[in-house]
């Protein structure tokens, strides 16, 4: 906040205030705008889930703060919601049941990063992430040894297994497979549907979020509960710097969300980075890695029968000159922006139209 005045300081925070008051009564994502603000105050990016995150990590670095404290302190929100199956606490488990969770930081005015995987009993693995960054001369600390340099940390052990996603888990487990000895509850044949506690294709979820302030510091976060049901120790992109997250102060940020594998395989969010430092701008250099995904998904399995993805993969970006854009692979994706003093939905570019009929 150095190069603002006083007055102009007083002006911004009290804008971030008011869109604060205002967040609550969005319902619906607004029309797509030209993706440009004003690096003027702070722009905060972050995907879909991530409405309260942009707004407390804008006031953050509206009121003078560090911009991975900012964006840590904006997922810290969300990690601690039940409500949210994909991160933190209450996110849905591995097939054992028991929950995971990955997370990366990047700071960009320093050039650090940290990150945790595979992570459990701590409800806010970004925090932990950001302790490896600060307090270790790592960067990625996995499992049982992440766990006890939380555990050295301070951290609080909790069980991150709340009731709900226990349900979801469990009728997961009796129902995908007839060749063991789960057996889901008698319910008839017309009730099934209603009772259905496993959202259908619901697997991976995820939040990013990527901050910037007026002196065009920039840095980011990644944090997710990962791949519902997945085998246990396995690790997506989220944790992974150069996939689920990158930051380059000299350029800008990104994140992603979706099917963590997919972004691996590309070096995702490193690739989006390089193609905004080549030039593209940040919603063009987002389609471009999801290109790259879509070339490099040569599995049946994961294709339709027209060859495109079953899957989706999507990209959040931020320049350092404010500019900010998100894309996916198919359409209907939204992402949450701070910016100009504003808090809202902004609906994602993308590469394929959604059949109306597909759930993606
Ligand atoms: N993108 C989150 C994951 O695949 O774990």
């Amino acid at each position: 906040m150095g190069d603002l005045s006083r007055r102009g300081f007083l002006q911004s925070a009290a804008a971030v205030a008011a869109a604060g008051a205002l967040a609550d009564a969005v319902a619906e994502a607004e029309q797509p705008q030209p993706a440009a603000a004003s690096p003027a105050g702070p722009v905060v990016v972050s995907s879909a889930n991530g409405m309260r995150a942009t707004q407390k990590a804008a006031e953050v670095i509206a009121a003078g703060g560090d911009t991975l404290d900012a964006v840590v302190a904006g997922v810290n929100i969300v990690e601690e919601d039940p409500a949210d199956m994909t991160v933190g606490y209450g996110g849905l488990p591995n097939e054992d049941g028991v929950v995971e969770l990955d997370s990366s930081v990047m700071h960009g005015p320093t050039c650090r990063a940290g990150a945790v995987a595979a992570l459990r009993s701590i409800k806010t693995p970004s925090r932990v992430a950001k302790l490896v960054l600060e307090r270790t001369d790592h960067v990625l600390i996995v499992g049982e040894g992440a766990l006890r340099f939380a555990r050295a940390h301070g951290f609080e052990e909790v069980n991150l297994l709340t009731d709900e996603a226990r349900k979801v888990w469990l009728e997961w487990k009796e129902r995908h497979s007839e060749d063991d000895d789960w057996i889901p509850p008698e319910v008839p044949e017309a009730d099934r549907e209603s009772r259905r506690v496993v959202p259908r294709g619901f697997t991976y979820g995820t939040i990013t979020c990527l901050g910037l302030n007026a002196k065009r510091e920039v840095s980011g976060v990644t944090t997710t509960s990962g791949l519902s049901f997945k085998i246990p120790g396995r690790v997506g992109d989220s944790p992974i710097i150069g996939a689920g997250l990158f930051v380059d102060n000299e350029v800008g940020a990104a994140g992603s969300t979706g099917r963590g594998e997919a972004v691996l395989k590309i070096c995702g969010a490193h690739s989006v980075v390089e193609a905004m430092r080549g030039g593209m701008a940040p919603v063009d250099a987002c389609l471009h890695a999801l290109k790259r995904i879509v070339a490099t998904t040569t599995e049946k399995r994961l294709r339709l029968k027209d060859g495109r993805p079953n899957f989706d993969v999507k990209f959040y970006a931020l320049s350092r000159d404010g500019r900010f854009g998100g894309a996916a692979i198919w359409s209907g994706g939204k992402y949450a922006v701070f910016a100009e003093g504003r808090n809202r939905l902004e609906e994602c570019a993308f590469l394929y139209e959604k059949p109306k009929s597909e759930s993606k």
